[in-house]
């Protein structure tokens, strides 16, 4: 635990430090320190237009960090905290712009894992965290993935295994009247509806063409790319299997170095020379859990064509879908 401490005192005198939550690795400065802030920009190459989540270790941090707070939030956080929730609120004056991107709301979450919540107390302060990987590239959820990028740039990682969740927070508005979904992730829009009622998903999620300005300004990027071409692919599961023979038979013969990455209960049907399960169909935490490590193992191979099986776009299936969908570009089939 003595290096715990020791991370908890850099983070506190403004510096990096590495640390595992339960949905991926965070990169984590103080919040309420300007430069400190700057510097996790730098490391990770991240646009500065793009907003920070300020993770908190305990409720009561949230008063000093956000102004006019509706009782619904207090209920969510009740429910969903620690967990893959991120609430956007309005924000104090104590948050500087450059952790809200000059924006007038701070997105708040509390998150599930017992060594970012130690390590946030010891510090005393609340802390500013993207995820660990260099901008553009997947999100790290094993820490050697946070070492693939970042190894060199900054001076403490902690290594606390394999992330539980495995894709990025729920971002959901709380300063709309009808709470606005800005990212899926681990928490449902189910789950959501269950305590407060009424929700939306943002139009980003819901329209196939890109939105000019999206409200939360991280999901405009391309994000999650492996270095490999993907294809997402769905439809009936015949027309699915025999679409992507077809092709990675195409590619193999021209020499490209393909993979599948499939339901564990459709591996055998297909011909490639790698086949990689996501995970069982009928549990979707399972091709989240997976998926980013997939993307960067599919890099270590040097993997040049990707076809994933969609996943459906149920519970945190959602989630998964999205950060495919934006790992594929365009490329999404339909047969
Ligand atoms: O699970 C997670 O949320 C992980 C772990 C480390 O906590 N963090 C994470 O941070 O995914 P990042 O920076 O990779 O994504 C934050 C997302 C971005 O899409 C950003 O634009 C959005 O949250 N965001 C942050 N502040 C916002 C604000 N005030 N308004 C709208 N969107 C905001
Ligand atoms: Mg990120």
């Amino acid at each position: 635990m003595s290096q715990l401490n020791e991370a908890a005192q850099a983070l506190k005198r403004g510096e990096l430090v590495a640390f595992p939550t339960e949905t991926v690795y965070g990169l984590g400065a103080d919040a309420l320190n300007p430069e400190a802030v700057c510097s996790i920009f730098k490391a990770k190459g991240r646009p500065n237009d793009n907003p920070l989540i300020v993770h908190i270790a305990r409720l009561e941090a949230l008063e000093n960090l956000a102004v006019n707070i509706k009782p619904d939030v207090k209920k969510l956080a009740e429910n969903f905290w620690p967990g893959p929730l991120t609430m956007i609120l309005h924000k104090a004056s104590i948050v500087p712009d450059e952790t809200t991107a000059g924006l007038d709301t701070v997105a708040v979450r509390m998150p599930d894992n017992a060594i970012a919540l130690e390590l946030i107390l010891k510090s005393g302060v609340p802390v500013a965290a993207p995820s660990a990987n260099l901008s553009g590239k997947p999100s790290p959820t094993l820490a050697e993935h946070v070492l693939e990028d970042l190894n060199g740039k900054i001076p403490y990682i902690i290594d606390g295994g394999a992330c539980r969740v495995g894709v990025e927070s729920t971002v959901l508005d709380m300063t709309t009247e009808i709470p606005v979904i800005l990212r899926p992730g681990g928490v449902t829009p189910e789950m959501l509806q269950q305590v407060i009622g009424k929700i939306m998903l943002d139009r980003s999620l819901t329209e196939r063409q890109m939105v000019d300005k999206p409200r939360s300004p991280g999901m405009k990027y391309t994000h999650y790319k492996p270095k490999g071409e993907v294809t997402v692919v769905s439809g009936s599961e015949s027309g699915v299997f025999q679409w992507i023979n077809t092709n990675t038979g195409m590619d193999e013969k021209a020499g490209k170095k393909t993979a599948v990455i499939a339901a564990n209960e459709h591996i055998s049907f297909y011909n490639a020379s790698n086949i990689i399960p996501y995970g069982s169909i009928y549990a979707p935490e399972q091709a989240a859990a997976s998926i980013f490590r997939i993307f960067r193992d599919c890099d270590i191979n040097g993997i040049e064509k990707i076809y994933i099986e969609a996943v459906p776009k149920k519970g945190i299936g959602l989630a998964v879908m999205n950060r495919i969908e934006k790992a594929a570009g365009g490329r999404i089939i339909r047969v």
